[in-house]
């Protein structure tokens, strides 16, 4: 089956294909025509990846899902979550200023715990499906790593010593919240006979 993942982040879309195998082929927003952006509105997880993925499905009606993720920090009363992309401000080039803005606020705050959440909300034939990943961790005082994205460097998941940004995707993606709620989603498409066709 042909599955429309509404965003334009193509290294997104090849890890999940990663995750999901050769079952279903995962289109992009680019590979069906979809050229703008949709905005994030909502104050929730929940609300932005509903927003994108009913957009889509309403031009396309095809089986479509979104994501929304983020980090929340205990310490910060679950800041900068929702906001994570643009705390330090709206389309920065460079993801540095989010985390010099996270660490300004930490400093010398002992409780480091925060977590990485994931939804996807899924629309197949009219019906709206939510899975959702958590991964644990704590926030370090600097940070460590070249690989991964947004804030990697900074986050040490519980049980490791390296931050998600000293590990390869492999190694993440057995772990990551992104995943967990992916592999959520395709356990439950895999068992519905008649949307899995
Ligand atoms: P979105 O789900 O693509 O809108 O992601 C929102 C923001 O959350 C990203 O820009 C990152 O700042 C942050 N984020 C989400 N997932 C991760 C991750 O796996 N590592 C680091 N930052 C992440």
């Amino acid at each position: 089956m042909e599955l429309i993942f509404a965003t334009h982040n193509e290294g997104k879309v090849h890890e999940i294909q990663n995750i999901v195998g050769d079952n279903i082929k995962i289109l992009s927003l680019t590979d069906i025509g979809y050229l703008e952006e949709i905005p994030e509105t909502g104050s929730t997880f929940n609300e932005n990846a509903f927003v994108k993925a009913n957009t889509i499905y309403q031009i396309y009606r095809k089986p479509i899902f979104a994501d929304d993720s983020g980090l929340e920090v205990r310490a910060l009363n679950g800041r900068p979550g929702v906001y994570s992309a643009r705390y330090a401000g709206v389309g920065l080039k460079n993801f540095e200023p989010h985390i010099v803005k996270l660490l300004n606020e930490l400093n010398g705050v002992k409780d480091r715990k925060a977590r990485f959440k994931s939804v996807i909300c899924l629309i197949i034939n009219d019906k709206t499906y939510y899975f959702e990943g958590l991964i644990n961790g704590q926030i370090i005082d600097h940070p460590r790593g070249n690989n991964g994205f947004g804030y990697d460097p900074i986050f040490v998941p519980d049980g490791y010593t390296k931050t998600f940004a000293e590990m390869d995707l492999d190694e993440k993606n057995k772990i990551s919240h992104r995943s967990q709620a992916i592999r959520k989603m395709i356990d439950f498409i895999m068992s519905e006979p008649q949307i899995s066709e």
